[in-house]
């Protein structure tokens, strides 16, 4: 089983909307996918929960704050994909990197989010897996315009701070309207879907490797 944790420290910067979207789109291809609401909002339990029957299924499991390791999932779970918190200390939650072959990082392109997400990569340090390289990190462009500056800016920064962006996914009103009744982009077929699954296909490729 592949373990991806979907972080970032700052708040709102995209993760749950990472989440289930991977999630979705792994399952269309086939996979058995578990997500790991580890916030305590538990936003990513609630999408589960109002997954349609007729979508491929995507199961979801609470990793409850004072639990130190990932609850059990489903038998044959192929990915679990943990959805965490914003305000994350990565000193203090180093349960949730146990395991973890992938680590995404949605950031926005804004100074702000920019300057917490550097914070926040840095801090990663300390994390014995990732000191022997045995986590890649993602770092990806959430809520992207790709004809703003700041778009330009965010993909200097990254490359800059030795995090180059994997992709960006571009923002789109779809995506929380979708999210509202359990849905991704992967279920619809629609023209206007298939465009944004695109921007998807490199990151569900990485994670299922050849
Ligand atoms: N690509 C996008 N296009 C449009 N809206 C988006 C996109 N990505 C995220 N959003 C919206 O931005 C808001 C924040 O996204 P999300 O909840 O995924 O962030 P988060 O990092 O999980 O936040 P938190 O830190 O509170 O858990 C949500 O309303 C979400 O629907
Ligand atoms: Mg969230």
């Amino acid at each position: 089983m592949k373990r991806i944790l979907v972080a970032n420290s700052k708040g709102g910067s995209g993760k749950t909307l990472t989440t289930v979207n991977i999630a979705a789109g792994l399952a269309h291809k086939g996979h058995r996918v578990c997500v790991v609401d580890a916030d305590q909002q538990l936003s990513a339990k609630k999408w589960a929960k109002r997954r349609p029957a007729y979508c491929p299924r995507v199961d979801c499991v609470q990793w409850p704050k004072d639990m130190i390791e990932m609850p059990k999932l489903p038998k044959k779970t192929e990915f679990a994909i943990i959805d965490s918190a914003g305000g994350l200390e990565v000193a203090q939650e180093k349960p949730l990197f146990e395991g973890v072959d992938f680590l995404i990082v949605p950031v926005m392109a804004s100074l702000f989010d920019e300057l917490a997400t550097r914070t926040f990569l840095r801090s990663l340090a300390e994390i014995k897996r990732i000191k022997k390289d045995k986590i890649t990190i993602l770092p990806v462009g959430a809520r992207i315009d790709l004809r703003r500056k700041d778009t330009d800016l965010l993909a200097e920064f990254m490359e800059k701070n030795k995090f180059p962006l994997h992709t960006n996914i571009t923002e789109r009103a779809v995506y929380p309207s979708l999210a509202r009744d359990g849905l991704s982009v992967f279920d619809h077929s629609q023209a206007q879907y298939v465009a944004l699954q695109a921007q998807w296909a490199t990151i569900l490729e990485t994670l299922v490797g050849t």
